[in-house]
C-alpha cells in the first residue's frame, strides 16, 4: 500500500474515515472483551512533540504497544528542524520507523517533514489543525447518538484547530455544523474556500449567537479560549470570548439529550463551567478515551493490518 501522511482530514476519504471507525470500533470492542491482537508486531511509531501533551501522547503509545509494536518518544536532542534540514532528518528517520506523529508549532514545518518521509506523518495537532481528535470526536458522535448523517455539531468558542478539523471530519461524513464566535475568531477565508471546494455538501452556519447555534444540535463542543502558542494574546481573548462560555444558561437552550464535548484540557470557567463538564450528557471522558481507539484503528489501516 502506497504510504499515506494524515497532516489534515483533507488527506482522508469519507470511506477512508468510515474504515478507521469501523476497524476501530471492532478493536475497541475486542480490547473491552480483554483481546488485544498482535496486529502490528515489530512495528514502531516515533514521536516527537514541540508542546505538551497527555492525551495525544499516551494514546498513541498505548495504541501500538496494544497492536503488539513498540515506541519511540523522540525528544529535543534528535533536533528536528536544528541539527539538519528536514530533507535529511526526514529521509534518515523513515529507514527506522513505519510512522511518526508529529505536534508542532508551525503547521507547515508537519507538511514539510512529510514531503521528506517515505514512512507515514500523522499530525498530533499544529496551529492550523488537529484531526486525530476530531476522528475521536465524531466517533464519540456515532456511539453516543447514532448516525452521524442525523446529527447537529454547535461548536462554540474560537474556531481553532479543532474546529477547523472538526469542520473537514463534518464535511467529509454528513454532520451538520454551527460555530458561534466572534466574527475576529472564526474561520479564515482561504480555510473556508478549501472546505467549500473539497467538501460541497458540509451544511454549516457561522453566527455570533450561541442560543443559534445550539439549537437541534445533537451535540455541543467548546475548546480553550487560548491555545498553545496564544498566551501572549490570552487578556483580549478572554474578554472577547466571555459570552461564548458552554454554561447552564447555555445548555438550557440546547436539547436534552445533547451531548457535551471538549478535546480537554479544558479550562473551567473559562469555555466551560464545572457544572456542564461534569453534567449527565457530559461525553468528554467517552471522549479522550476514543482517542486511543480511534488512533489504533488508523494506524492498523495506515500500516496494512487491515485494507481500506
Ligand atoms: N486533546 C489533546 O490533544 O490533548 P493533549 O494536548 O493532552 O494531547
Ligand atoms: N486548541 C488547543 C487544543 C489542545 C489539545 C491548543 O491548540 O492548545
Amino acid at each position: 500500500m502506497a504510504t499515506k501522511h494524515v497532516v489534515t482530514l483533507f488527506d482522508l476519504t469519507a470511506e477512508q474515515i468510515e474504515r478507521v471507525f469501523e476497524v476501530s470500533a471492532e478493536l475497541k470492542r475486542k480490547l473491552q472483551a480483554g483481546v488485544r491482537e498482535s496486529l502490528l508486531p515489530g512495528r514502531v511509531l516515533a514521536l516527537i512533540f514541540e508542546k505538551p501533551s497527555l492525551r495525544t501522547r499516551v494514546s498513541f503509545e498505548t495504541a501500538i504497544t496494544h497492536l503488539g509494536g513498540g515506541s519511540l518518544f523522540l525528544g529535543d536532542d534528535v533536533g528536528w528542524g536544528k541539527r539538519e534540514p528536514t530533507k535529511d532528518f526526514g529521509r534518515v528517520l523513515s529507514e527506522y520507523v513505519d510512522a511518526v506523529v508529529v505536534r508542532s508549532k508551525s503547521h507547515s514545518s508537519i507538511e514539510d517533514l512529510a514531503s521528506h518521509c517515505s514512512c507515514s506523518v500523522i499530525n498530533g495537532l499544529s496551529d492550523l489543525a488537529h484531526p486525530c481528535q476530531a476522528l475521536a470526536d465524531l466517533f464519540t458522535m456515532r456511539e453516543r447518538r447514532g448516525n452521524l448523517s442525523k446529527q447537529k455539531l454547535a461548536y462554540i468558542g474560537d474556531a481553532n484547530n479543532v474546529a477547523r478539523s472538526l469542520a473537514i471530519a463534518c464535511g467529509k461524513m454528513d454532520v451538520e455544523l454551527a460555530v458561534a464566535a466572534p466574527p475576529e475568531h472564526r474561520f479564515d477565508k482561504p480555510f473556508l474556500e478549501r472546505l467549500s471546494r473539497e467538501c460541497p455538501q458540509l451544511k454549516l452556519t457561522e453566527t455570533a449567537d450561541p442560543i443559534a447555534a445550539v439549537n437541534n444540535a445533537t451535540a455541543i463542543y467548546t475548546d480553550v479560549w487560548v491555545s498553545m502558542g496564544q498566551e501572549a494574546e490570552s487578556a483580549a481573548r478572554l474578554k472577547t470570548l466571555a459570552p461564548y462560555q458552554v454554561n447552564e444558561e447555555l445548555m438550557k437552550h440546547a436539547p436534552s439529550d445533547a451531548i457535551v464535548l471538549h478535546c480537554l484540557p479544558a479550562r473551567r470557567d473559562e469555555e466551560i463551567t464545572d457544572g456542564v463538564f461534569e453534567c449527565a450528557q457530559s461525553a468528554i471522558i467517552q471522549q479522550a478515551g476514543n482517542r486511543m481507539h480511534v488512533q489504533k484503528g488508523l494506524i492498523a489501516c495506515l500500516l496494512g493490518a487491515f485494507s481500506w
